[in-house]
């Protein structure tokens, strides 16, 4: 319960009261569909096109992926086609992105995604929510989820305890999405990941500065250093987008 304690305390001092019991209402109706969620067959090994449409609209209310679906589908196709063993995320959030790449990585893959409770752009998840993650997993996968700050060398020791040898093949980047978060995520995980293996960066556009987003700085200096593409829907729409480069 300290993390919903935090976030209503939070939530009161930053918005107010009547933000305060539409964000109680919604937990409880996230709780209902969390229940129904425990029925639900996962598209395990399924095409990206199916996967999506089960994260989007079968189970979009509890966990919509904060994506664009033209982008992350392009990339859960890129995923399939890369097989990855090893998959690191940071910033699980609803878990939709989590979701999709369970869904399309290997049947055997180790998957580890580390959120920070309370974390900025986006505040990470409750803990019942770890019943409804550890379900995308297929069976003979590992999935480890971590509720801690990506930014602490012991979040990095534990990431490592649980690491497979020969390294991360695919590392997705989404949860402090200033330039110094971004670009310390990078610094930190990305000499764990092996040769030939990926790095992709969420929200690569240029944001409104009310999202204290700058991702789109540190790409623009990331991406000249290696082979690197982007997903982006229209380059006009002031949000989001999929940056992924190939470590050499
Ligand atoms: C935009 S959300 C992730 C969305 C998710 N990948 C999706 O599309 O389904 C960003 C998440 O990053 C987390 N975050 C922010 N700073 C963090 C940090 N230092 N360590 C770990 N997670 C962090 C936030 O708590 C939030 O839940």
């Amino acid at each position: 319960m300290f993390y919903e304690l935090t976030i209503a305390l939070r939530t009161i001092r930053q918005e107010g009261f009547k933000p305060l019991l539409e964000k109680i209402s919604l937990y409880f109706r996230q709780l209902g569909w969390g229940l129904q969620f425990l029925n639900l067959p996962l598209p395990h090994g399924k095409p990206p096109e199916e996967v999506l449409h089960f994260c989007f609209d079968t189970a979009g209310d509890l966990i919509g992926p904060s994506q664009i679906h033209s982008e992350i589908l392009a990339l859960a196709r890129l995923v399939k086609e890369r097989k990855p063993k090893v998959v690191v995320e940071i910033g699980t959030a609803k878990g939709g992105t989590l979701c999709i790449l369970c869904c399309v990585a290997e049947p055997t893959a180790t998957v580890i995604s580390i959120d920070l409770p309370g974390g900025v752009h986006g505040g990470g998840y409750p803990r019942w929510r770890s019943i409804i993650y550890r379900r995308f997993a297929q069976p003979k996968q590992s999935l480890h989820l971590l509720r801690l700050d990506s930014h602490l060398t012991s979040t990095l020791d534990q990431l490592k305890a649980v690491l497979p040898a020969g390294g991360i093949d695919l590392l997705f980047l989404d949860g402090d999405h200033t330039y110094a978060g971004v670009k310390q995520d990078f610094e930190m995980y990305s000499p764990l990941v092996r040769r030939g293996g990926l790095v992709v960066f969420h929200d690569i556009c240029v944001h409104p500065p009310e999202y204290n987003c700058q991702v789109d700085e540190y790409w623009q200096e990331v991406r000249k250093q290696y082979k690197s593409w982007e997903y982006v829907e229209n380059p006009k729409q002031g949000m989001y987008g999929i940056g992924v480069v190939e470590l050499a």
